[in-house]
């Protein structure tokens, strides 16, 4: 057996499991979660049929094998909706490479980049950076691409920004993969320019690639989009996105996380060796999922659509939780990252005991760093249900807290 698969960590919800074990809820209420980050928007009927219509298509359909590069014509509308919202123009023969999902490629792109026999150099491990709180699967691809990673914290007195600068030039040094994601799960902040170029001047300098998720890109309650990982360098004068790779997924802005359908872009020479990674690693998108997956890039108004409705669900929620916990309306995302009073973990199984409503204790999406749980004392709450649901949850928070008062 692969040694590192004893390294990797119980994931969030396989704790949650083991911490309500003991936990009867109170039958007086009907159970509410906010716990588990998948959207429940129902998925626009455009997809759905465009998924019939390719299932029953005379040729192609299910019976061919797709090819791991993806359909031109799937590769050209990722390439128009790039250009429509962030006025970019990639090549789609080089620099654009539909994925199953961001996961799974977040997850191979470390196996692709990762030389672990470099440690031996200084007889120190090679490292992936993090952020903290993350996202579980950076952690796993790296452990599993014979790596350390190396959590930076995220502070909450400056929008919840990585803190870069605490982070020792030996420890970029040894460097050879970066995560970020931004909009942020579970913080929801988005990464400003000026984060970018930092980021950029050290890729330079140290020569690690930069992988950038930015699956809730289209999920954002300020006026502006967020800022995306290859705008940045575009507006930075970086034009080939040199060591730089954008995840872009399309679970969340359309409500298909059963689809399994995203992509990467950028830099060329990182899109052709991750190609021939995913060629041996068979992971070609099905040619049915490239169709919907074209109607959903090809339509923008089922995206404003939902937006408008998680805009008007974290209208409602955020001001009646923010009477008695520490949160604020994020950038984007759809997370509220609250600050509670005490124990996250002891907030999470009483509010579960007495309210019925399930949050995902913060500790749980972080680490220990620095002599430092930046997750201790935070919650998750992913407001993913309709908003009548969401509403009763914090009606129901609100009471749960002020009777811990
Ligand atoms: C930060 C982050 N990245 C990536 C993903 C993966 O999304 P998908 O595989 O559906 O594209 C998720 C899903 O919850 C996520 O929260």
């Amino acid at each position: 057996m692969n040694p590192n698969l004893t390294h990797l960590q119980a994931y969030p919800f396989e704790r949650l499991r083991q911490l309500f074990a003991s936990v009867t809820p109170n039958p007086a209420y009907r159970p509410i979660s906010l716990g588990i980050g998948e959207p429940r928007h129902p998925t626009p009927l455009l997809i759905k049929q465009a998924y019939c219509d390719a299932i029953m298509a005379p040729h192609g359909g299910l019976s061919t094998y797709p090819a791991t590069a993806g359909e031109l014509g799937l590769r050209q509308s990722i390439a128009g909706w790039l250009q429509r919202r962030y006025g970019l123009e990639l090549d789609v023969a080089t620099q654009i490479l539909p994925v199953n999902g961001t996961r799974e490629a977040l997850f191979a792109f470390a196996q692709t980049v990762v030389n672990p026999a470099l440690a031996s150099v200084k007889n120190e491990p090679v490292l992936v950076v993090c952020p903290n709180p993350f996202y579980q699967i950076y952690e796993g691809a790296a452990i599993l691409a014979g790596a350390e990673p190396y959590f930076v914290p995220s502070n909450p007195a400056r929008n919840f920004a990585q803190d870069w600068d605490s982070v020792p030039s030996e420890v970029w040094a040894r460097t050879q993969l970066l995560y970020v994601c931004s909009p942020g799960n579970p913080t929801g902040a988005v990464m400003p320019l000026e984060e970018w170029q930092k980021l950029f001047a050290l890729s330079d300098e140290y020569g690690f690639v930069i992988a950038s998720d930015e699956c809730y890109s289209e999920i954002y309650f300020r006026e502006e989009p967020p800022l995306g990982g290859l705008e940045a360098a575009a507006r930075l004068g970086r034009p080939d996105f040199k060591n730089l790779l954008a995840f872009t997924s399309l679970s969340k802005r359309s409500n298909v996380p059963g689809m399994r359908s995203g992509f990467v872009a950028g830099d060329a020479h990182l899109v052709k060796q991750f190609l021939l990674y995913r060629t041996y690693h068979g992971s070609a998108m099905s040619t049915v999922v490239q169709a919907a997956s074209i109607a959903a890039w090809d339509d923008e108004q089922h995206v404003r659509d939902n937006r408008a409705q998680y805009r008007a669900k974290f209208a409602q929620v955020t001001p009646l939780l923010a009477n008695v916990l520490d949160v604020a309306l994020p950038d984007a995302g759809f997370y509220l990252w609250a600050g509670v009073k005490g124990s996250d973990t002891d907030f999470a199984r009483d509010l579960l005991a007495l309210y019925n409503v399930t949050v995902l204790p913060g500790s749980y999406l972080a680490r220990d760093a620095q002599r430092h749980n930046p997750g201790a004392n935070r919650i998750r709450m992913a407001l993913v249900a309709e908003t009548a649901e969401c509403v009763e949850a914090a009606q129901r928070i609100v009471q749960f807290v002020q009777s811990r008062l």
